[in-house]
């Protein structure tokens, strides 16, 4: 028996395909399940920090119909930590202030007995944070890196890796018809994943990872390898934290935040390689394409399935859990045990060896 009435569900970090379907199970069967009241925290932990409270009733009609629907219903921020939101001062200049006590306050306020938090590392390590001040969470691995530790898959990869291979699906077509080595960089910060997956999946002839450094002279070589082959064109999967041998991670300055962020890693390459092959030479950056839209039927099945373990976790009074999935089976471990450490790419894991045999290089 649990003494909760009622529960919170927050969705933080970059959307995700596979975000509603977690809110829909997770309202269903605390609804069918439990006779529980939810609620969902709008744009992150935001609706419950800032000075107009925003919290989204959820019930059977509010998460009818939103299965198919990419993105939250519930809006997401980057920028919504409870231990250091950012205030603006009237004179322009930003103070960290810690909100978490508000938080802590406004839960109970609401009659908000526990909170089902919808994210990756850093919505988890925030969820891990807010359970050492005694709140009763569980959490539900988020992101399209699937870079998340103890879990084999986050959901939104999968729909992320479709994405990468209908688009490489489509750059054949024109890498072929014109004779180019086309160049396309994916998402997935510091993992490759998506550049592994996607880039397998559709078929690119050289695959460029964080986690095997490049020599531009191996794409250069498997380009001209091809060409001697009669194959006129090549595909290279540039992931976006891709980096040469010895070198760093290609970064910029976003003109819209001023700060740093991953970005240029494909152009950097295709550049060096332009330089020393007779192929034309183009570049596509996938962006957020990869991150919106529709989930797959797979993101659909697991998000379904994570927003149910949750719930029933919730119920059991398991409290400080991650939803993970093990193999095709559904388990949780400590927060803690999720996150701080990053899952990477093993390069010279199965995946790796079996693509390396069918004859993509790795650079
Ligand atoms: O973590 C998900 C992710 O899409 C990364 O793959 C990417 O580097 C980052 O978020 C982009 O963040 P933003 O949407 O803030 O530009």
């Amino acid at each position: 028996m649990t003494d909760i009435r009622k529960i919170a569900v927050t969705t933080g970090g970059g959307d995700c395909p596979g975000l509603n379907a977690v809110i829909r199970a997770v309202t269903r069967t605390a609804i069918n399940d439990y006779g529980w009241e939810v609620v969902g925290i709008e744009d992150g932990f935001n609706g419950l920090l800032e000075d107009e409270i925003r919290l989204m009733d959820l019930n059977p009609d509010s998460v009818r119909g939103i299965l198919p629907r990419g993105g939250t219903i519930l809006g997401s921020t980057n920028r919504g930590h409870p231990f250091e939101f950012p205030v603006k001062q009237s004179d322009g200049s930003v103070v960290i202030e810690d909100r978490s006590d508000l938080l802590v306050k406004r839960m109970s306020q609401h009659g908000i007995d526990a909170l089902v938090v919808i994210g990756g590392d850093g919505t988890q390590a925030i969820g891990q944070r807010l359970r050492e001040k005694g709140l009763r969470i569980v959490g539900v691995p988020k992101t399209i890196d699937n870079d998340l530790n103890s879990t084999d898959y986050t959901f939104g990869f999968d729909t992320a890796c479709n994405i990468v291979a209908e688009s490489l699906d489509r750059l054949h077509t024109t890498a072929h018809s014109h004779d180019r080595a086309m160049f396309l960089e994916v998402m997935g910060r510091h993992a490759g994943w998506i550049a592994l997956h996607g880039g397998l999946a559709g078929g690119a002839h050289a695959i460029l990872l964080p986690e095997i450094p490049y020599d531009v002279n191996n794409i250069v070589n498997k380009i001209r390898e091809r060409q001697a082959r009669g194959r006129t064109y090549s595909i290279v999967v540039v992931a976006e934290g891709a980096r040469p041998v010895g070198g760093e991670m290609a970064k910029r300055l976003s003109p819209f935040t001023g700060k740093v962020q991953l970005g240029g890693a494909a152009e950097r390459v295709a550049v060096e390689v332009a330089n020393k092959i007779d192929l034309e030479v183009r570049v596509t950056s996938l962006g957020h394409i990869q991150r919106g839209g529709t989930p797959s039927h797979f993101d659909r099945v697991l998000g379904t399935r994570y927003g149910y373990h949750a719930v029933k976790l919730l119920g059991e009074g398991k409290y400080g859990r991650l939803c993970v999935l093990r193999g095709l089976s559904i388990e949780d471990v400590d927060i803690k045990e999720a996150i701080g450490a990053e899952k990477l790419v093993t390069p010279d894991g199965q995946i790796i060896r079996a693509a390396r045999s069918i004859g993509v290089s790795f650079g």
